[in-house]
């Protein structure tokens, strides 16, 4: 299966089982706007969950705010949105697509990347057991050769976007024979700066003075509170703010389902830390960001860190944790070290004080910033194509299932009487009652038991419970797991226990 068709196949299903919609679908939909379904919106909470259980719940320093998504305009003025947050746009004159120019350079580099890595399957082939990688992609002079490609690439349009030079970002485009995907043709436009911000009207005000933005990242909720949830919560640096919700750009190319949307949610945290610790500290939420995700059992073979190679007006260093989506590493999450700079910019644009008054050194300075940032709905889109499999079961028998980790799965438990009489649909309603306080559960008796099992894999069910004419005599049920669709019995009183045992948030601390 190519990749697009595995993408493909994920939206498909995704829809056919009330995970995503194609927004305002009566109408045609919205071009690259979607609504969570019935079972996309639980997953979407456990994600949030957990996210904010190992944040906010697991760390004594850090603590969760909710702020508006309408800001005071000067809010993005002092944080450099109004001015530096374009994206360089360069338009096909014959298909009339427009890309942006980073994105054309990138996917250049990546197929680059890809020679490198058929180069080292070869090696491995070639060697075996005796294979050294690190060696191999030290010394093989093919590799060598395209990795020095790379960086020139690299190392050209990183002083051309620093220069501002758009005109040589045109020029690399060109002189490295990129063409247009659709039409095939090297007719570009000159590259322009486009900003992403969407601006509204606040009231009745019209004109300059009246336009507000809707925020395009949660960040500056935090910073403008910097002070605020230090005093009242009489935090002491290093502390940390996290937030969850919902960030819009006007994207050029918002495509490839849920992963570029114009509205989309992030989960972000800023972490205040005394200046001179930002490089440690940066290291840390690395790596606390990384066993985050390797909990999840993704697969740490998915996920790999790339570097920023020009750094965003605010960041000292910067780096992203890529994932191997069906379209191939792009972006799922990124670290950055913010500096001072947005307090800085605050207390400047506002005209008040954002610092922090360390009461052992009596020294009054403006915190340098850590974020971790991720994408919740990238996030969902990695769990979704991770989970997406169809297995054959031999005879003929074949089965589609999301194998989505246990604690995130939308619905945890299905209940199934084997039959709809002889008392069982009640004894199973009895069970039902003891778990769906603290799980989402489904209750199902339409249709053959196998039917049944097949329904739930396909939504990612990790656990299915029947009861059966026994059950009405030793108390006990068949639980079937999901994955290796074992059974085993079990006693209905220990039933709670045991599935908050296989299913619960907490196996993931
Ligand atoms: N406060 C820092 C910040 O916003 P970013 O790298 O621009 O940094 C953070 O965004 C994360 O938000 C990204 O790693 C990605 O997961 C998600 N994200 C950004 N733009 C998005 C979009 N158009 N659609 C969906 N997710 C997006």
């Amino acid at each position: 299966m190519s990749q697009e068709d595995g993408l493909k196949k994920v939206i498909s299903h995704a829809k056919e089982y009330g995970f995503v919609f194609p927004s305002s679908e009566i109408y045609d939909g919205l071009s690259a706007a979607y609504d969570y379904g019935q079972l996309g919106s639980e997953l979407k909470n456990n994600i949030k969950n957990y996210w904010w259980t190992a944040m906010v719940r697991m760390n004594d320093n850090i603590v969760g705010i909710d702020a508006s998504i309408f800001m005071h305009p000067k809010t993005w003025k002092a944080s450099g949105h109004v001015d530096a947050f374009n994206d360089p746009l360069i338009d096909n004159k014959d298909s009339n697509k427009r890309y942006r120019a980073d994105v054309l350079i990138e996917d250049h580099i990546a197929k680059i990347d890809k020679k490198i890595d058929k180069d080292v399957s070869k090696g491995l082939n070639r060697f075996g057991d005796d294979f050294n990688e690190v060696e191999f992609r030290a010394t093989n002079v093919n590799v060598l050769r395209r990795q020095t490609t790379i960086d020139e690439i690299n190392g050209k349009f990183k002083d051309a976007m620093n220069a501002e030079d758009l005109a040589g970002v045109k020029t690399l485009i060109e002189d490295l024979g990129i063409v247009c995907p659709v039409s095939g043709s090297k007719n570009w436009t000159d590259v322009r700066q486009f900003n992403l911000m969407f601006s509204t009207e606040l009231g009745a005000v019209s004109g300059d003075s009246g336009v507000i933005y809707l925020r395009p990242e949660t960040a500056q909720g935090i910073f403008v509170n910097f002070l605020n949830v230090q005093k009242s919560g009489r935090m002491k640096l290093p502390f940390g703010i996290a937030q969850i919700g919902k960030a819009f750009r006007n994207e050029i190319i918002a495509r490839q389902f849920i992963f570029r949307m114009r509205e989309f949610e992030q989960m972000e945290m800023q972490f205040f830390v005394k200046p001179g610790t930002q490089g440690e500290w940066y290291e840390f939420w690395k790596e606390e960001r990384k066993k985050w995700h390797s909990t999840l059992g993704l697969g740490d073979e998915n996920y790999k860190f790339h570097d920023h190679i020009k750094l965003a007006h605010y960041a000292d260093a910067a780096c992203d944790i890529e994932f191997n989506f069906p379209m191939g590493f792009k972006e799922l999450e990124g670290i950055h070290s913010r500096t001072d700079f947005d307090l800085k910019s605050h207390e400047e644009f506002s005209g008040k004080k954002l610092r922090f008054f360390d009461p052992e050194t009596k020294e009054s300075f403006v915190p340098y910033v850590v974020e971790t940032s991720i994408g919740l709905d990238r996030m969902f889109l990695a769990v979704l194509c991770n989970s997406y499999r169809e297995e054959d079961l031999g005879e003929g028998n074949s089965r589609t299932v999301l194998s989505i980790p246990f604690a995130l799965a939308p619905v945890k438990v299905a209940i199934l009487p084997l039959v709809k009489k002889d008392g069982l649909p009640e004894k199973a309603r009895e069970v039902l009652s003891k778990l769906r306080l603290n799980h989402n559960c489904q209750y199902d008796e339409k249709d053959g038991i196998g039917r049944r099992y097949r329904r739930q894999d396909a939504i990612g069910t990790p656990l299915c419970i029947t009861i059966d004419h026994d059950s009405l005599n030793d108390d006990a049920v068949t639980v079937r797991e999901r994955d290796g669709m074992t059974q085993e019995r079990v006693a209905i009183s220990d039933i709670p226990a045991y599935v908050e045992s296989r299913v619960g948030m907490a196996t993931l601390f």
